[in-house]
């Protein structure tokens, strides 16, 4: 018996000794102090796969048990439909880090927007430690509700996030597809060390405000090797951020990358280190872009890089915009944007000025760089040419429309 691991053979030689094997000799692999991982299946909590119950306290109900349990847990999403209506999953947790939430099956959402009072459909909230994997969907069956939204009607309500990440830290997921959200599809924020990885997110070109993932006041988060398409933004990366890093995305339909909005309401706090590289966008209406409000706090945007990316029948493939969705004011932007660089950027657009850095004026773009642009029309739209106003910008390389001049 020389090949069993070690508490096997010191329960098996116990046993023999007292005659008795007791709970602890029965499983010889889980050593003492650390424990199997025990499952926590919704549908032992109340939650029924058939499309049609309303499951959101079944889910609570499971999520609390594993939360608060000791060892390592997993609250499994078995395969099936699974409607609910809002959901938070609340921190802290006792049980082991990283706690794992397993959506195998479909999560679709209530279509009664009654039923929803806060911010998000589903909300972590609060959580060291987790990894939300499965190969699911989360479905937030926002055709039924994307007339109602506010971009489409004065007043209208603020459509909620599908998934929203709130003060967690630790956190990966993986392997996670999400259709048609209501709001955005996800948003993380007042949170650090996040990274999505293998994600899929569809929502149609038309379909309003249903940005990919939102990001705003967190540190250190990663989204790569994905692919989105929806309304609006693919990734958009807000306000109060640092160490961003978005590399291997293919997005399109939509509205491209995005640094911001900024500069819409007065709390709001500097952008600082983001870099967007290997991503593919196609028929986007944008590319990299960087937007800010008219009579905005006085914040900054910094270290900002957009590299080796391709486009594919582009709108506005290279744009800092500081006029944004700004008619109302004209008060100019006091978000300071600069050392920002537009790297080996090449492919097709339909813009004949597909380079804009249009800046403030009173705190103009500083160390914009514009180095190895290629961009061709991708139909007989003549000549491309750059534009610019109020950027101090460095050019480098072979620009392809040639780098702007006379910006004052
Ligand atoms: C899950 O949703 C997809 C489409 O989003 C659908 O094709 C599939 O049949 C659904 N599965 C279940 C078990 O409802
Ligand atoms: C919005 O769309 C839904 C479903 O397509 C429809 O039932 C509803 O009447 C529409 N509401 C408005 C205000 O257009
Ligand atoms: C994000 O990627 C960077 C660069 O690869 C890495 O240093 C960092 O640890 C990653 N962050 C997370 C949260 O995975
Ligand atoms: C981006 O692509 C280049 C060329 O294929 C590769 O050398 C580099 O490692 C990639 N970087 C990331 C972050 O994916
Ligand atoms: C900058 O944006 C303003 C407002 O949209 C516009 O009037 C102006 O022509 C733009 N300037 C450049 C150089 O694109």
């Amino acid at each position: 018996m020389a090949d069993f691991p070690r508490g096997f053979k010191a329960c098996f030689l116990l046993g023999f000794a007292l005659l008795s094997i007791g709970a602890e000799c029965a499983n010889p692999a889980a050593p003492s102090g650390l424990g199997h991982e025990t499952i926590f299946d919704v549908t032992k909590y109340g939650a029924k796969p058939d499309g049609r119950k309303e499951n959101s306290m079944a889910f609570i109900r499971a999520w609390n048990a594993a939360c608060k349990s000791s060892g390592p847990a997993r609250l499994l999403v078995p395969q099936g439909d699974f409607v609910a209506a809002e959901i938070i999953f609340q921190g802290p947790c006792t049980a082991a880090k990283p706690i794992t939430i397993d959506i195998k099956g479909n999560l679709s959402a209530s279509t009664d927007l009654s039923l929803f009072t806060s911010e998000a459909w589903i909300t972590l909230n609060v959580i060291d430690g987790l990894v939300v994997t499965g190969g699911g969907t989360i479905n937030g069956r926002g055709e039924a509700t994307w007339n109602l939204s506010g971009s489409k009607n004065e007043g209208g309500p603020l459509l909620p996030v599908s998934l929203l990440y709130k003060k967690v830290t630790n956190v990966v997921m993986h392997h996670v597809n999400f259709v048609n959200s209501k709001g955005f599809h996800s948003k993380v924020t007042d949170s650090s060390n996040v990274a999505f990885s293998y994600i899929k997110i569809t929502a149609p070109g038309k379909s309003p405000n249903t940005d990919g993932c939102h990001i705003s006041s967190s540190s250190n988060v990663n989204i790569t090797d994905s692919t989105i398409g929806t309304g609006d933004d693919c990734i958009s990366i807000g306000q109060g951020t640092s160490k961003i890093l978005i590399a291997r995305i293919h997005c399109g339909p939509g509205h491209g990358i995005s640094v911001g909005s900024l500069g819409k309401r007065p709390e709001e706090k500097d952008v600082k280190g983001v870099t967007v590289t290997n991503c593919t966008l196609t028929g986007t209406t944008n590319g990299a872009r960087i937007k800010t409000y008219h009579a905005s706090p006085q914040i900054q945007a910094s270290a900002i890089i957009y590299q080796d990316i391709v486009l594919n029948d582009v709108k506005n493939p290279i744009i800092i915009d500081q006029h944004y969705n700004s008619k109302k004011t004209q008060e100019p932007s006091k978000v300071k944007i600069s050392d920002v660089h537009f790297r080996n950027i090449r492919g097709t657009t339909v813009s004949t000025i597909p380079v804009s850095l249009n800046c403030s004026r009173t705190f103009p773009c500083e160390g914009i760089e514009l180095a190895d642009i290629n961009l061709t029309p991708s139909v007989g739209i003549g000549k491309l040419t750059s534009a610019c106003s109020n950027a101090k910008y460095i050019l480098r390389g072979k620009l392809n429309p040639p780098g702007p001049t006379g910006c004052a």
